[in-house]
């Protein structure tokens, strides 16, 4: 639903939308103006989630992210899970694997993920993937 509020002075209107629309892309070439190459023309998302199942049972899943901001792509793994009673079974692994196959096919710059600075076993088995730790700052704002 649309929403009016004034901005400094100003009466906008703000709207919630599911989809970028023309004018949006508009706004994205003109803040990617230094290369006109790189001009785009098109922003795809899409959803990747694999889930494993033993016996029928669900025992684990991932779900990731495809970006394409038109010039590259990027993959982002949002959340990986496996039943507590079903873990140091190579399954974690398998799904991180599945997905770095999904984002290679996709032809993706790189893959993302952040950890919980203490989950040690999540750090280890990205590591242990390919994954390289970064040093690069984040900026996490935090509701607590
Ligand atoms: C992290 C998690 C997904 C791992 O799943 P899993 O199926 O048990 O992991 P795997 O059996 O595939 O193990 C893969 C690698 O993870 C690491 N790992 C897994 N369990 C570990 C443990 N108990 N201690 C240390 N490292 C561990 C190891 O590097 C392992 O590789 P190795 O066997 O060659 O040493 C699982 O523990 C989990 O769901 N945790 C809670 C949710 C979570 O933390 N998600 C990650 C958020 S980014």
């Amino acid at each position: 639903m649309d929403e009016r509020i004034t901005c400094d002075k100003m009466k906008m209107k703000l709207q919630k939308i599911t989809k970028p629309g023309k004018e949006i892309l508009r706004l994205y070439n003109e803040f990617n103006y230094k290369d006109k190459k790189k001009r785009i023309g098109k922003f795809r998302t899409r959803r990747i989630i694999f889930s494993a199942k033993v016996d029928k049972k669900t025992v684990g899943f991932i779900l990731a992210n495809f970006i394409d901001y038109g010039m590259e792509s990027f993959g982002y793994i949002e959340e990986l899970y496996v039943d507590k009673e079903f873990r140091n079974k190579k399954i974690g692994r398998t799904l991180v694997q599945k997905t770095l196959n999904e984002f290679k096919k996709l032809k993706v710059s790189a893959v993302h993920v952040t950890t919980n600075r203490r989950n040690k076993k999540a750090q280890l088995l990205y590591q242990r993937a390919g994954f390289e730790k970064d040093k690069n700052p984040w900026y996490n704002y935090w509701f607590r």
